[in-house]
């Protein structure tokens, strides 16, 4: 059951959300994104299993963190927080702390808590079982389970390898196997998983990626004092280190900023500034392809925050062209997709992508939603099995289908801008697993989105 929370309006309980954006011209201001959600998740997990007390400021309390935390709680974590300005406290038991949750474990829509999990739960000695909504119960876990289960894990999912995925509790003291594993998928939850899963090992675990994931795994690890070795695409991990509590500061989401980048850049006219952005190497791929099309991006005030880079992003409206997007920048912004869609169908010319099959096993198939959407709005796309073609044009109005996926429903709420006439989206209920004020930052900016 899902109960409409954003704009406080509890009366029309059980309906799922629509948001009607409405055309609208200039988009300016200074504003910050709610805390990076890979980050924000890693903060709550590390700090259950870290010795002492974890400070987390500016954590994303959206659905999918909460879970997260909820998840901890379940197995004997105590955890305050988040207050008003958005700090936790974490109570660490160390890496053996844990206990057995007494039921199944509700995981929602997170798939980096599913998977991210899985590496944790695989080193316990009590069985453990989650699944989660319509959408997390249809995405791959095989990716997981086969690592870990070649680690020596008790560790299933379901026979099609979506959840649930049930995990049988070890004997005391029975350690998992260490591995070499070269990942078959750029994924930073694969290997944060297989990461994880080596700190119950009494050997060296190494995982080889294929192209460059998110590094926030190691980058913490390394802050809760627990050894890493990076050295190309290779990162190694050995067993039997401990985590030591320590103080996090979570950077704003560069996947929410990506909203509002887009938003600045088809505007009419303005100016927008997005303080305290995570700016993460491997995360600004946006902003790479953003540049690449002719956006007046300008990022300022460079400077490091609790072991991760941020900055602030100034954005002007511009007149975007299309490109080819460059496969190294693939896996850099790999969930900004969707927002720079429309950015392609507000571009002349076409923008190709190629390279990105992993669009289609996310929170729904992006590829197809997204040309979907777009063709509905009267913009000509090609879908190819790893990428589409968009050719830009004059976006019309419509009603669309988020399938359930946050970053659709954002992505065309954006779109709104340049539209001819209102878009209506369906199904925006889950835009709050990530981006819980989505909606009243979009209206504080130039935006016209009202929720129904
Ligand atoms: C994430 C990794 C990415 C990303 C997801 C968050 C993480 O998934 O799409 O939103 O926090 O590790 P993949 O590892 O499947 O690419």
């Amino acid at each position: 059951m899902i109960f409409k929370t954003v704009g406080n309006n509890m009366s029309q309980l059980n309906s799922p959300l629509s948001f009607i954006a409405a055309p609208s011209g200039i988009i300016s201001g200074d504003i910050t994104v709610p805390g990076d959600k890979s980050v924000s998740h890693r903060s709550i997990m590390l700090g259950a299993l870290a010795e002492g007390i974890t400070h987390i400021k500016g954590f994303l309390p959206g659905q999918d963190c909460l879970a997260t935390m909820n998840t901890f709680k379940a197995m004997g974590i105590k955890i305050e927080g988040p207050d008003s300005e958005h700090n936790v406290t974490v109570y660490g038991k160390g890496l053996h702390g844990l206990s057995a949750p007494s039921n199944l474990l509700n995981i929602g829509n997170s798939g980096t808590s599913i998977r991210l999990l899985s590496g944790i739960l695989a080193g316990q000695t009590f069985d453990s079982t989650m699944d989660g909504d319509n959408s997390l119960n249809k995405r791959p876990m095989n990716r997981v389970v086969n690592p870990l289960k070649l680690m020596g894990a008790n560790i299933s999912a379901s026979n099609d390898g979506t959840p649930p995925v049930v995990c049988q509790g070890r004997e005391q003291g029975q350690l998992l196997t260490a591995i070499d594993y070269d990942l078959p998928m750029a994924s930073a939850q694969v290997k944060s998983c297989i990461l994880l899963a080596g700190m119950y090992t009494n050997g060296i675990t190494t995982v080889t990626e294929p192209g460059i994931t998110r590094d926030h795994t190691e980058r913490m690890l390394t802050a809760f004092g627990y050894p890493v070795n990076v050295d190309g695409n290779k990162v190694s991990i050995e067993g039997g280190h401990k985590l030591t509590a320590c103080d996090i500061q979570v950077p704003g989401d560069i996947s929410s900023a990506t909203f509002f980048m887009v938003a600045g850049l088809i505007a009419k006219g303005g100016e927008l500034t997005i303080r305290n952005v995570g700016m993460n190497p491997t995360r600004v791929g946006s902003i790479n392809i953003l540049k690449q099309m002719n956006g007046d991006l300008n990022v300022i005030n460079e400077r490091m925050a609790g072991g991760e880079p941020v900055a602030d992003i100034v954005v002007k409206a511009s007149k975007l062209k299309g490109v080819n997007i460059l496969e190294r920048d693939v896996p850099l912004a790999i969930d900004e997709f969707p927002a720079i869609f429309i950015a392609a169908a507000c571009a002349s010319g076409i923008t190709r992508l190629r390279g990105a099959e992993e669009l289609r096993v996310k929170e729904s198939d992006r590829i197809q939603a997204m040309a979907d959407g777009l063709t509905i709005l009267n913009i000509d796309c090609t879908v190819y099995e790893d990428g589409i073609d968009i050719i830009g044009g004059q976006l019309s109005s419509g009603t669309i289908n988020s399938h359930d996926d946050h970053r659709i429903a954002m992505s065309f709420a954006i779109a709104s801008l340049r539209a001819k006439g209102n878009i209506t989206i369906l199904d925006c209920d889950n835009v709050a697993t990530s981006f819980p004020n989505f909606v009243s930052l979009a209206n504080h900016v130039g935006l016209s989105v009202t929720e129904s």
